[in-house]
C-alpha cells in the first residue's frame, strides 16, 4: 500500500496543494489528499481490488478484438497473444486480418479471423456464435473498432452519424449484452472497452466521435458498477488515449499534415496495448493513455466548463481538429 500510495501523492501534492493554499491550515490537508488521490491513477485503491480480479492469468485465455486489421488493433492483439492469449480477429478487411493472424499463429497463437461489418446489425449476433462456437469461447472482448468523422458537423453526412453511432456505440454495447451471459457461465470474463479522451472533454469538429466516445465511457461505468454489485465473476474497463502515433491520428497526419498539439503530444501504440493487458490482469476500472497528465484539466473541467472551454482553445486543440475538418470540408466539395 506504502509504495503505490507514494506516487500519486508525489505526482499531485504540488498541485493539489497550492489550490488549497487560500484555506486555513487544518483544511489544507484533508482537502488536498482526497484530491489527490482522485487525480491520481488511482494506484493505491487498485493495490486493494487486484486480488479480487477475474482475469489475472491470460494464459490459453481467448480474446476478441474488434477492429484488428490495422492501427492501434493489431498492436492489442500482439500484446495479448504476448500474454499467452489465443485470438479471435474482427473487422471489415478479411485479408488485412489474416496478415496480422498469420504473424501471430507464427507466435505459436491460436488465431481464428471473422470479417465483420459492425455497423450491420445482424452481423453482431454471427460474430458471437462464431467466436463461441469454432472460436472456443471468449474470456476477453476488446471493442476497440472505431471511426473519426472529424468534419465541420453542419458538412456531416447523416449516414456518417449514424455510422459512428453503430461502430463506436452500439456495436461495442450490443457484443458486451451478448458476452456477458456466456462469460457468466465460464465464470470469468472482461470487456475492454476503447474510447478516447474526446470522450472525457470537448473536442471541436468531433461531435459523432465526442458522443460515441462520451457514451461508451458511461456504459463502461455503468456496466462495471452493475457487475460489482451482482458479484458478476466478470468485469469491465475502459481506456482513454490522447493522439496515438498509429491509426486514424497517422492518417490524419499523412493526409493533412497536422501535427498533434504541443499541450496534447501523442503516444506510441505500444502504450495503449500496455494498458489494454494492465486493465484487464489488474481490472483497473478507466486508464488513460497520454504523454501529458489529464486528470487535472479535466477535473477542472468539470468544476469550471467555461473554463474548460477556453483552455481547448487556447492550447490549440480546436485548431487542431479545424485544420482536419476544413481541408476534408473542402474535398468533398
Ligand atoms: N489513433 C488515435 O489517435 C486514437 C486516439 C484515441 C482513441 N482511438 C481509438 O482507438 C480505436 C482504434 O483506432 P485506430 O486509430 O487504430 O483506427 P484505424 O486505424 O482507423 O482502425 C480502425 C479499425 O476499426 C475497423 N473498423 C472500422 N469500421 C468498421 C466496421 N464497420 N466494422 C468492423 N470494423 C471496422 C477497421 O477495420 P476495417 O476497415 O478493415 O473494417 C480498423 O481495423 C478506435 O476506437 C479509436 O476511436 C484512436
Amino acid at each position: 500500500m506504502a509504495p503505490a500510495l507514494a506516487r500519486p501523492l508525489a505526482l499531485t501534492l504540488p498541485l493539489t496543494l497550492p489550490l488549497a493554499r487560500p484555506l486555513p491550515l487544518p483544511l489544507t490537508l484533508p482537502l488536498a489528499l482526497p484530491l489527490t488521490l482522485a487525480l491520481s491513477r488511482g494506484a493505491a485503491v487498485d493495490s486493494f481490488a487486484e486480488k479480487e480480479c477475474p482475469m489475472r492469468d491470460l494464459q490459453n485465455r481467448t480474446a476478441l478484438v474488434t477492429g484488428a486489421s490495422k492501427g492501434i488493433g493489431v498492436y492489442i492483439a500482439q500484446a495479448l497473444a504476448a500474454e499467452g492469449m489465443n485470438l479471435i480477429l474482427a473487422a471489415r478487411s478479411a485479408d488485412k486480418l489474416e496478415q496480422v493472424a498469420d504473424a501471430l499463429r507464427a507466435t505459436g497463437r491460436r488465431v481464428l479471423c471473422i470479417p465483420t461489418d459492425l455497423s450491420d446489425r445482424s452481423s453482431l449476433h454471427e460474430l458471437v456464435n462464431r467466436a463461441e462456437g469454432e472460436g472456443g469461447g471468449v474470456d476477453v472482448l476488446v471493442n476497440n473498432a472505431g471511426v473519426e468523422d472529424w468534419m465541420t458537423f453542419d458538412q456531416l453526412a447523416v449516414e456518417l452519424i449514424d455510422e459512428a453511432i453503430d461502430v463506436n456505440l452500439r456495436a461495442p454495447v450490443v457484443l458486451s449484452r451478448l458476452l456477458l451471459p456466456r462469460m457468466r457461465e465460464r465464470g470469468r470474463g472482461h470487456i475492454v472497452n476503447i474510447a478516447s479522451l474526446a470522450g472525457l472533454g470537448p473536442v471541436a469538429y468531433a461531435e459523432p466521435y465526442c458522443l460515441t466516445k462520451h457514451g461508451l465511457i458511461g456504459f463502461t461505468r455503468s456496466l462495471r458498477a452493475t457487475v460489482r454489485n451482482e458479484n458478476y465473476p466478470v468485469s469491465c474497463s475502459v481506456v482513454c488515449p490522447g493522439l496515438v502515433d498509429a491509426g486514424m491520428y497517422e492518417d490524419a497526419t499523412r493526409d493533412f499534415g497536422v501535427k498533434a498539439p504541443l499541450a496534447l503530444g501523442s503516444s506510441p501504440p505500444g502504450r495503449v496495448a500496455r494498458a489494454v493487458v494492465r486493465a484487464i490482469k489488474r481490472d483497473l476500472p478507466e486508464i488513460i493513455v497520454n504523454p501529458i497528465p489529464y486528470r487535472l484539466p479535466l477535473a477542472i473541467g468539470l468544476l469550471a466548463p467555461r473554463l474548460a472551454q477556453w483552455m481547448v482553445q487556447w492550447l490549440g486543440i480546436s485548431k487542431f481538429f479545424g485544420i482536419i475538418a476544413r481541408q476534408r470540408g473542402r474535398q468533398a466539395h
